[in-house]
């Protein structure tokens, strides 16, 4: 392993951001301070010790080009690069020690393959019905808050990217970029996820107006509503030397706050403003069902749950009418419940009996854990942060190669197991490791 001084400091810095440290067992401080001294036999030794964790994402940056990547953790190093600090601690940011994250990964081992030969796989449709809508592929590109911190063009890029290669796409709330202009980038309608405000007459104004921007659907995230402990943001945004205050309220992120640095800092975030002031409507106490009742009866969009991983709220949904859900954990960033999310998925297919759609995000990274959901009785699989890599790596034709990267393998695997519809893949494709 030859690495020259420069790009050596650059791993350690890259090593010592990486939330995956604590699963490493490798002490943050001890990694930087290495980088000081940049000692290539500590170095070489701090390699082999990430190594042996078998973690793809903790290889050196090294790809110059989009087209270069051989999967979607070429694009981590690159993007980390490129994004500041802070911005890359809310990016990469869990709850606590980040270890909901990790078990989100490690719950894909639990299955294993069992490919079927002999099939003619010569064609295959990877399709996806959802809503009377058809999409070339499953892999749904799902919200994730204010993509200008990872690059200039934010929303718009990812938008673009859905265009060309077709994705369905979720905007958040907290989105940098407006639904309208979002929809026009897309050439086409995307769902809006909802992050309820504290004024029901805001949330209604935003739900009218989404739908008058030709949103089919909106997710109303669920997962967030106790709030949530990110360390790693918080610790990050310290090593930040730039003045917070420029673009955000109050400075820096503190602790109790889940990924706004200021809840009340809209300045960046065209969904939250331009609403009439009427008299407020203010909710009593958090949302619960009552609350999805009301929304339900407020829109004629799809109405869908993000962030159940129980059977029996995956039924409760089915009672109110909700018409579709995302089990989620909010990509290990809501309570530290170091359940993965593809763990979770059975138990939430079962309790929907089968009557609405349910999609799967956490940890998508492979094709193979693609399968394993659409297996396991997804509908769909929804990605976050890998696309934001490419996003912060190369902008458009960042997020462009990793849905690229990510339908190829998973078609791969649909080829290998001798399935050539979705409907095809079923339990008997894997098996409890
Ligand atoms: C930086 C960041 C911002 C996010 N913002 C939102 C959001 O605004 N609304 C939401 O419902 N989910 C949000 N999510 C959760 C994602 O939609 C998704 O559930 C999660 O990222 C999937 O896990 P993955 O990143 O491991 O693929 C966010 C996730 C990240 C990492």
């Amino acid at each position: 392993m030859a690495l020259d001084p420069n790009s050596r400091r650059q791993f350690l810095a890259f090593l010592a951001g990486s939330p995956l440290l604590a699963a490493a067992g490798i002490d943050r401080e001890w990694l930087t301070s290495l980088g000081a001294t940049a000692r290539p036999d500590a170095l070489l030794q701090a390699a082999d010790t990430v190594a042996t964790a078998g973690h793809p994402v903790l290889q050196p940056p090294r790809i110059t080009r989009a087209a270069d990547a051989l999967d979607v953790f070429d694009f981590e190093g690159v993007a980390q690069q490129n994004i500041p600090v802070a911005h890359w601690g809310y990016l990469m940011t869990g709850t606590d020690d980040d270890g909901t994250i990790a078990a989100n990964r490690a719950g894909f081992d639990r299955w294993t393959l069992k490919p079927r030969r002999l099939v003619d796989v010569s064609r295959i449709d990877a399709s996806m019905a959802i809503f009377g809508q058809r999409y070339p592929t499953p892999i749904i590109v799902n919200p994730l808050g204010s993509q200008k911190a990872f690059h200039k063009d934010g929303e718009l890029a990812t938008a673009k990217a859905a265009r060309a290669r077709d994705h369905l796409m979720v905007l958040s709330t907290v989105a940098t970029t407006s639904i309208e202009d979002v929809i026009a980038a897309r050439g086409g309608p995307v769902w809006f996820q909802l992050y309820h405000q504290t004024d029901w007459s805001i949330t209604k104004q935003m739900v009218k107006r989404v739908e008058r921007a030709g949103a089919p659907a909106i997710a109303f995230t669920v997962d967030l509503l106790g709030g949530s402990n990110r360390e790693t943001m918080i610790r990050e945004a310290r090593r930040d030397t730039r003045d917070c205050t420029k673009c955000h309220l109050g400075g820096a992120p503190l602790p109790g706050v889940s990924g706004r640095v200021d809840d009340r800092d809209n300045r960046r975030k065209p969904n939250l403003v331009g609403y009439e002031k009427l008299p407020p409507q203010l909710e009593k106490g958090t949302p619960t069902w009552e609350f999805v009742d009301r929304l339900k009866q407020s829109t004629s969009m799809k109405v869908l749950l993000k962030g159940i991983v129980t059977g029996e709220d995956a039924a409760l949904a089915v009672e109110h009418g909700v018409d579709g859900l995302f089990v989620s954990n909010h990509g290990g960033r809501a309570e530290n419940s170091r359940r993965a999310t593809i763990v979770s998925l059975p138990e939430v297919v079962q309790g929907t009996a089968g009557r609405i759609p349910v999609i799967c995000d956490g940890g998508f990274r492979r094709g193979t854990d693609v399968f394993k959901a659409m297996a396991l009785g997804a509908t769909g699989v929804g990605i976050g942060r890998p696309y934001i890599w490419g996003l912060g790596a190369f902008g458009q034709e960042g997020v462009e190669a990793v849905l690229a990267i990510l339908r190829k393998e998973f078609e791969l695997t649909m080829k290998q197991s001798g399935t050539t519809t979705l409907s095809q893949i079923s339990a008997r494709h894997i098996t409890a490791a």
